[in-house]
């Protein structure tokens, strides 16, 4: 892309209704605009963001053995009533009616409309197990929407369902999920530490949240600091395999690490004092296990080995996809702007012009983005007549990170200058190195 042609309505100024980081740089970096309260338009900038996060979710899903679908976010209240949520859900639902004057709902969350297809089609245990799960639009009328995308009304969730024969089957569903959403964190760069939550109205008592630390997180947490440690890293991951997704999940979850909700000092103070930490946390995720609460009411049942007939064992899982955009920037910003991790930034890396309009510049410049874009990248040409520290400043503050400068004195001795923009630094080579050092970068990215 070249930034004549884009659309990126960057914002001069400071936005004066943003309180955090993530909101006022989303807003200056031209990547969402507000419509509503809660509500945004997602511009080009962010959008390309949300699509990476939401196709990181979608490959991890996928790893782990789970099946896309798509619901409408349009609901009929009568499924509903059915399970008895209709009255108990309160203001948050966003309640409609249609021509005919049947009631409707934009749906925040999708237990019954799922429960209905399964019942509608699976009769046997011999379909399980089996796990569907979307990427779809929510609505929730918070009372309080802020924070820019990080609690709106309207926001983008995974929403994953695990369908299973027995109360083991279904908790090996929670824990292939556990290890899938710590794969999906990681790969974002993003450190996001399972914390076992409180039910909640969704009923049930097998609940983690997974929160990334960072001071304007809505939550108070508190842990054991050597759980920050703890890294998947490139091992592989067997799905099928009981013992080692179990044996992931403990690692993972043994240390203390909860949210005020089950926060239990006496516990707590078994760890190590220079151990003890307490900080806010931003929720991106949560696994429920909860078992016959929606088959049982809605009548979703399978034939068991021996004939017998038993309501199915269920878990939802959600990850916050455009709540995700908003997190990765508290954890990666700095004063300049934003700081994206190689695994979700909008951009591959962004060329800046010195000398628009100067023959050998541009003609380097052009040189260099058609490399870049033959080795399947992406790059961000800024080819405007700008100062050069206006180029500068712009991609600082979208973010990109990695930058190649082209200037006159630079061409002469044939260099370019490669950035990197969370350390600052450096380093000067050929244009062929850079696009070389490029391609190893993103190597594990693609
Ligand atoms: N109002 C919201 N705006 C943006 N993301 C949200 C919002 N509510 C929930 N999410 C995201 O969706 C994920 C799954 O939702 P869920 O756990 O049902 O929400 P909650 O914990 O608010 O009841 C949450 O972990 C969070 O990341
Ligand atoms: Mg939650």
């Amino acid at each position: 892309m070249r930034l004549s042609r884009y659309f990126l309505p960057v914002l001069k100024e400071n936005p004066s209704e943003a309180q955090i980081a993530s909101h006022r740089l989303m807003l200056r970096a031209g990547m969402i605009k507000q419509q509503q309260a809660g509500i945004y338009s997602w511009l080009p900038l962010g959008y390309k963001v949300l699509r990476r996060i939401e196709q990181i979710v979608h490959e991890e899903q996928i790893r782990a053995g789970h099946i896309p679908v798509l619901m409408p976010t349009m609901q009929s209240a009568e499924l509903w009533q059915e399970s008895g949520r209709y009255d108990a859900y309160g203001p948050e639902m966003l309640r409609i009616k249609d021509r005919h004057g049947r009631d409707m709902l934009y749906g925040p969350t999708n237990e019954e409309m799922i429960t209905d297809i399964f019942r509608a089609h699976v009769e046997s245990y011999k379909s399980l197990p089996m796990t569907l799960y979307q990427i779809q639009w929510k609505f929730r009328d918070e009372v309080r929407p802020r924070f820019g995308v990080m609690r709106g009304r309207e926001f983008f969730m995974k929403d994953g369902y695990s369908f299973d024969l027995t109360r083991e089957d279904a908790l090996h569903a929670y824990n292939r999920h556990m290890v899938s959403y710590l794969r999906t964190y990681e790969r974002m760069g993003l450190t996001a530490i399972p914390m076992r939550a409180d039910s909640g109205p969704i009923g049930g008592d097998n609940t983690h949240e997974f929160l990334v630390l960072a001071p304007t997180g809505e939550s108070e947490v508190f842990y054991d600091s050597n759980v920050t440690d703890l890294t998947l890293g490139d091992r592989e991951v067997d799905y099928d395999n009981r013992e080692e997704v179990e044996a992931i999940c403990k690692e993972f979850t043994t240390l203390y690490a909860r949210t005020d909700e089950t926060h239990d000092e006496a516990i707590f103070n078994e760890v190590p004092e220079e151990r003890r930490k307490s900080a806010r946390g931003i929720e991106v995720g949560q696994i429920f296990y909860f078992g016959t609460k929606y088959s049982e009411s809605m009548g979703a049942v399978v034939q068991t080995p021996d004939g017998s007939k038993v309501p199915v064992e269920m878990g939802s899982h959600g990850i916050g996809v455009s709540r995700l955009v908003g997190a990765l920037i508290e954890a990666n910003h700095d004063d300049k702007g934003i700081i994206w991790p190689e695994g979700v930034t909008p951009f591959h890396v962004g060329i800046v012009n010195l000398k628009q309009g100067d023959a050998a510049c541009d003609s380097a410049c052009d040189a260099l983005y058609a490399a870049l874009v033959k080795a399947g990248l992406d790059p961000l040409y800024d080819d405007r007549n700008e100062r050069a520290g206006a180029k500068f400043a712009t991609m600082d503050l979208i973010g990109l990170p990695w930058r190649i400068t082209v200037g006159p004195r630079g061409l002469a001795a044939n260099k370019v200058e490669l950035t990197s923009r969370r350390s600052g630094e450096s380093e000067e080579m050929s244009a062929e190195a850079a696009v070389a050092k490029i391609i190893e970068i993103y190597a594990p990215h693609r």
